[in-house]
């Protein structure tokens, strides 16, 4: 229990793409320190386990719902589910990612992307940031990625969509620090979540794990507008961002990402 946390970001923490990964651990940060949890993601039955194991480890209230963040009605399905809690922090971690040559994804694919990832947290914070601002504390932490820094081939819809974020989350520090509201975004780099697992990366970086990168990313909350977890991702990001010429970075970028997907590609 953290009274500090709790008083700043609590009662309640909603995280936005709990089921999995880096959100499960949110959770389970998140209700370490006290918070009481309402989870959202489209699979009820993970939430259902992690919320299980969350009361019984941590003794916080855990609540759960089976939402799709891409849904067009999205607000009002926020307003539903957060009537009667005080939300003082939100987490928006979902995402939505393919790889490949861009004529080769799907428009409706490319559509999904921006809706998860740019149209879902920009929902929330409207959403749940208003309530915040009145109180004049509370806390909105949105997952981006390394990937926003430059353009890459065949991600070059979730590569914008993660610039989208963290640009979002930079412009929001701005306007809600005077107002008591911590706004982050935490550019991960390769952690191993299941869906980074499952996507099968050849070669790269050792990917981070999710205990670390989200045990950063709370500590930076309040601390500064935008956080790129593990050193040796900050250290290829000075590199790419402030040593090479913009080209370079992105033909960089470009290689290490066909070759380590090259080979999961299905035969055309
Ligand atoms: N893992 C990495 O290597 C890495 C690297 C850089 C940045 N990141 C960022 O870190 C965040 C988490 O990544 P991750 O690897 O843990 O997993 P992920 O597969 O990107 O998804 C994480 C969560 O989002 C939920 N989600 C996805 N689409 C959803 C939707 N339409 N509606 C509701 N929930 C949805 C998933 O649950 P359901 O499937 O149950 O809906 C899951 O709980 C993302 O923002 C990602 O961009 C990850």
């Amino acid at each position: 229990m953290n009274e500090k946390f709790c008083a700043r970001y609590g009662p309640w923490a909603l995280v936005a793409g709990a089921s999995a990964g880096l959100g499960a651990e949110f959770a389970r940060q998140l209700a370490a320190r006290g918070l009481d949890l309402l989870l959202v993601a489209r699979r009820g039955e993970q939430l259902e386990r992690l919320a299980e194991e969350i009361r019984s480890e941590f003794g916080t209230e855990v609540r759960f719902a089976s939402l799709d963040l891409a849904i067009p009605q999205l607000s009002d399905e926020l307003r539903k589910l957060t009537a009667g809690i005080e939300i003082g922090l939100v987490v928006y971690n979902a995402a939505f990612s393919t790889i490949g040559p861009f004529m080769e994804q799907k428009l409706d694919d490319k559509l999904r992307i921006l809706d998860v990832n740019c149209r879902g947290p920009l929902v929330v914070a409207h959403e749940l940031g208003r309530a915040m601002l009145d109180r004049g504390r509370g806390g909105i932490l949105i997952m981006s990625s390394l990937a926003g820094f430059q353009g890459s081939p065949w991600v070059a819809t979730y590569a914008a969509s993660k610039a989208y974020d963290t640009v979002l989350a930079e412009g929001l520090w701005a306007e809600f620090r005077e107002h008591g509201v911590d706004v982050l975004a935490c550019c991960a780099g390769a952690t191993r979540t299941p869906n980074f697992e499952q996507s099968q990366p050849r070669g790269g970086p050792k990917p981070m794990e999710p205990r670390d990168v989200v045990a950063e990313a709370l500590a930076a909350l309040g601390r500064r507008p935008s956080l790129v977890a593990g050193r040796f991702n900050r250290i290829a990001c000075f590199v790419m961002g402030r040593l090479l010429p913009r080209r370079s970075a992105i033909r960089m970028i470009g290689a290490s990402t066909r070759s380590m997907y090259r080979a999961n590609r299905p035969p055309r």
